[in-house]
């Protein structure tokens, strides 16, 4: 999880809401960010320092503007990876997401790509019919891993005032609630591509972790559960040795997969 860097300001958002369901969260943040320049400026030289693996989260409304910023990554020697964020509005195309199109997520990730020379991770938007197609489709162009999946589109409304709760009246929903949907998902794309697969939604435990590593992924995104327990990461990776060796596993890396039935996909993603 994190913020998505594109190359302009962001001024104009309504200030961020967020509100909590029982299981999960539903925000309405939008992608507000300071901007390319000021990520380079402010945030960068702080990221750079940082002891981990540094993946820079990309989004834009064009096309030119994920090539920018794939070139403009590529000249940070800090940015070990990045991951494409393509839940923005294509302004070219009327308005549809980029990342519905499984042309679109063949292009996008194709060029940047071909301009970023370290890891791509093309991030998958559900409310499609079909995420193995996208991420086939994120495949062809290249990408090194695929991330799945983005929120999903949810409404938090007070019936008395009838108004929405979260600013907007849609927001993005994420958490333990979209658990399920997103270990289908992870098993579905995992079963399809050759690439690895970062699966993100609603994990907070280290039993939710290895849920989707057992279905086939080889990463896990850890986001909304950092809200509730900031503490979330430290105990998931203390949780994990305990739970591997209750199952006789030496390493996470064994639990990769051990979900064996195949998912075929459909033939193509509807947005
Ligand atoms: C407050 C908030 C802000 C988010 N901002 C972004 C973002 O800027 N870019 C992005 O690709 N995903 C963003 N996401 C989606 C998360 O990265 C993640 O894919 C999603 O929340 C599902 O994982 P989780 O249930 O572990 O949070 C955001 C999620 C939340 C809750």
């Amino acid at each position: 999880m994190g913020k998505s860097f594109s190359l302009r300001p962001r001024d104009g958002n309504p200030p961020p809401r967020t509100a909590e369901t029982p299981s999960g969260m539903i925000n309405s943040i939008g992608l507000e960010n300071k901007g390319l320049d000021a990520f380079r400026a402010d945030i960068y030289p702080r990221f750079a320092r940082l002891g981990t693996l540094r993946i820079a989260s990309l989004v834009g409304e064009r096309p030119e503007e994920y090539r920018a910023l794939a070139e403009a990554m590529a000249a940070l020697e800090g940015i070990d990876a990045v991951e494409l964020n393509l839940s923005c509005p294509n302004v070219e195309e009327g308005g549809r997401t980029f990342g519905k199109d499984p042309r679109a997520v063949e292009r996008i990730t194709r060029e940047v790509r071909a301009r970023f020379p370290r890891p791509v991770w093309t991030k998958l938007t559900p409310g499609v019919s079909s995420m193995a197609v996208l991420a086939r489709a994120a495949e062809a162009g290249g990408a090194d891993a695929v991330t799945v999946m983005n929120t999903l589109v949810g409404m938090s409304v007070d019936w008395a005032r009838a108004h929405s709760r979260i600013g907007s009246p849609t927001g993005g929903v994420s958490g333990p609630a979209v658990k399920p949907l997103a270990l289908a998902n992870v098993w579905q794309v995992a079963s399809c591509v050759g690439v690895p697969v970062v699966a993100s939604g609603g994990a907070s435990c280290a039993r939710d972790v290895l849920e989707f590593m057992t279905v086939g992924a080889r990463a896990v995104q850890v986001g909304t559960a950092f809200f509730m327990r900031p503490t979330a990461g430290s105990e998931i990776l203390a949780q994990l040795p305990e739970l591997l060796a209750g199952a006789g596993l030496r390493s996470a890396e064994e639990a990769i997969g051990r979900f064996r039935p195949r998912h075929e996909p459909p033939g193509h993603a509807d947005g």
